[in-house]
């Protein structure tokens, strides 16, 4: 067990550490459900702080599979479509879900049976002066309507904090170069996903 978390120490000397302590406490019960259920337990709580600190990559390894969340798509402000970058807007679904912390991410997406690789955005998109938080996926080469259709969004890297630009020809830049930046992390994680499979596996260590 202690293998599992051995990384953890590797790349986060900092307060994750900490509070990574704080929330593995004691389980209890029979030695055989300490070993099953709470075990898992841990990992999720592990895996929750990671993503609700952005490290979305470190929180997969731990998890084994990438954190996802799903829900229905809902529609925008049609304002993505306008910069090149049209966007799947999600209403989470009601259940408990791991919610990463707000930024930019390069992930994939499960919608009607098929996986495609996207930019995803969580965040209040300060350049529109708005200010209620936002999950919002760009799909690469996809061009469908999606409205009302259930998906979840695998988060397998961080890009970047959200920002504010100037002007949304300057968010429009910034996209760009987060496209290219997502294709290239992309092309690392060299993943090939079955239409089965609901999660994108990932290595526990290493990678
Ligand atoms: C990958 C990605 C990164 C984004 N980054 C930012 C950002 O840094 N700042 C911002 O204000 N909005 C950002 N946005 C949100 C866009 O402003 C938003 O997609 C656009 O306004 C369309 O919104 P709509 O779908 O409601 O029309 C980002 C969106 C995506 C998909």
């Amino acid at each position: 067990m202690q293998r599992k978390y051995a990384f953890l120490e590797r790349i986060s000397p900092g307060p994750i550490n900490f509070l990574f302590i704080f929330t593995v406490a004691a389980p209890k019960g029979r030695p055989e459900e300490i070993m099953e259920k709470t075990t898992e337990n841990q990992v999720y709580a592990g895996a929750r702080l990671l993503a609700e600190s952005g490290a979305v990559r470190e929180a997969g390894r731990l998890l084994g599979h990438a954190v996802f969340v799903e829900g229905l798509v809902v529609e925008g402000n049609h304002i993505g479509r306008t910069l090149g970058y049209p966007t799947a807007n999600l209403r989470l679904a009601g259940h408990e879900q791991i919610i990463p912390a707000q930024g930019v991410y390069v992930g994939m997406v499960k919608v009607g049976g098929h996986w495609y690789e996207s930019m995803v955005n969580i965040g209040i998109r300060p350049t529109l002066d708005l200010e209620h938080v936002t999950i919002e996926a760009h799909l690469f080469d996809f061009n469908e309507d999606i409205y009302g259709e259930p998906i979840s969004i695998h988060f397998l890297d961080r890009i970047r904090d959200e920002m504010r630009f100037p002007s949304l020809g300057a968010l429009k830049d910034q996209l760009q170069k987060d496209r290219s930046e997502s294709l290239q992390r992309l092309r690392a994680f060299n993943l090939q996903p079955k239409a089965a499979e609901e999660i994108i596996f990932l290595k526990k260590e290493g990678n």
